[in-house]
């Protein structure tokens, strides 16, 4: 039987944020960011554990309440984002088998919703890839070159990548790696698994999945979780 992980990157120190805190630990409707998505992650019936990449020396994980959580096991982040992950996959190795799934989330991204995680996991359960949550942009996109237009791109081709992102662990690991030898810097799953010739899927997910980058997309997902 086909058995699912989860792959947290929360190794990140938020500079585009600009706080004494990194991102990941910041309150949003009383309780960290972190806490939030690690919350809907082990609310996922069929994921067996949930590894979280942190920061050397991580001051604050101790600190959260769901820190202690029996599905939840820790491992050391890398320099950039894919090192973290490829790092928590690693951490897997010893329970996950190649066609095993990992899904992989943000630990900026506190409003996924139960339904698009579990959209995600059934749509995808029989394909032998995998996919992510994503999209349609709703914007006229340009091309930009020194300031100018370049052109303008087929919006309907368009989508914005959204995480989890839920693909076979050995492929993974191995399209992961992959990229990180030839100094290529993925900013995300998909992309190094394109790299390495698949073609995953799009599953739509929705707009209230924001990933905290900037001081007002706190105010923005507090306003989000405060709806629900
Ligand atoms: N991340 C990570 N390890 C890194 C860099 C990023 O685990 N070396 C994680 C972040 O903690 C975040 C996710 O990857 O959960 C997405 O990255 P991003 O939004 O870029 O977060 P930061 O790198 O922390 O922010 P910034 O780029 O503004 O510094
Ligand atoms: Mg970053």
């Amino acid at each position: 039987m086909t058995r699912y992980f989860a792959v947290v990157p929360a190794a990140g120190s938020g500079t585009r944020m600009g706080k004494n805190m990194p991102k990941q630990y910041l309150p949003v409707v009383g309780k960290p960011v972190l806490q939030h998505v690690l919350e809907s992650l082990v609310r996922i019936k069929c994921v067996e554990r949930v590894v979280v990449a942190l920061a050397p020396a991580d001051p604050y994980w101790h600190k959260l309440e769901i820190s202690g959580h029996p599905k939840i096991a820790t491992t050391i982040g890398g320099r950039e984002r894919a090192d973290s992950v490829l790092n928590g996959l690693q951490a897997l190795k010893a329970v996950a088998h190649e066609q095993d799934f990992v899904l992989v989330h943000d630990a900026a991204r506190p409003c996924l919703r139960l339904e698009d995680a579990l959209r995600l996991i059934t749509t995808l359960a029989e394909d032998p890839v995998g996919g992510i949550l994503a999209l349609p942009s709703v914007d006229t996109l340009k091309e930009v070159e020194q300031s100018e237009i370049a052109c303008t791109l087929d919006r309907r081709k368009i989508w914005r990548a959204l995480t989890p992102q839920l693909f076979r662990y050995g492929l993974l690991l191995e399209a992961l790696n992959a990229a990180c030898q030839a100094g290529l810097q993925v900013t995300d799953e998909s992309q190094a698994v394109e790299r390495a010739g698949y073609k995953p899927k799009i599953i739509e997910g929705s707009p209230d999945n924001l990933k905290i980058t900037r001081p007002e997309d706190l105010d923005l997902a507090e306003f989000y979780l405060q709806r629900r």
